[in-house]
């Protein structure tokens, strides 16, 4: 972790990868991830804990199931959304958008449950910001 300031800007420079989070920072036990997404993820939950998003450019939309049937929420740059444990929720950006995701470590981005993983997406807990060489 670094003890130094993290310019999230130059972060998102360092990759190209969709739905791929990068672990910026942790605080206490979560992790502060980035990301870059396009396009549709897939259907799925978290059962053990809620889901927070933070959009930092573009435009974000997050289809989400629960007791009330689907909707949708749709997030611009500064807005953030919690999507609570348990609900089935699938983000997505038509444009493309940058986001910061904060969630304990070891939470995986396709929760766990989940619809078929199309081949556009990896599970994963998060990856390590590679320092630019
Ligand atoms: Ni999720």
């Amino acid at each position: 972790m670094s003890n130094e300031p993290i310019d999230l800007a130059a972060a998102l420079r360092t990759f190209e990868d969709l739905w791929s989070p990068r672990v910026v920072t942790q605080v206490n036990d979560y992790d502060v991830r980035i990301a870059k997404v396009a396009g549709e993820f897939v259907w799925h939950s978290h059962e053990d804990t809620d889901e927070f998003f933070l959009v930092l450019d573009g435009e974000l939309g997050i289809g989400l199931r629960d007791a009330d049937g689907e909707r949708v929420v749709t997030l611009q740059p500064g807005s953030v959304f919690v999507v609570p444990r348990g609900v089935e929720h699938r983000p997505f950006s038509q444009d493309g958008a940058s986001i910061l995701l904060f969630e304990p470590t070891g939470t995986s981005n396709v929760g766990d449950q989940h619809e078929q993983v199309p081949d556009h997406i990896t599970p994963t807990t998060g990856h390590a910001l590679e320092p630019r060489s």
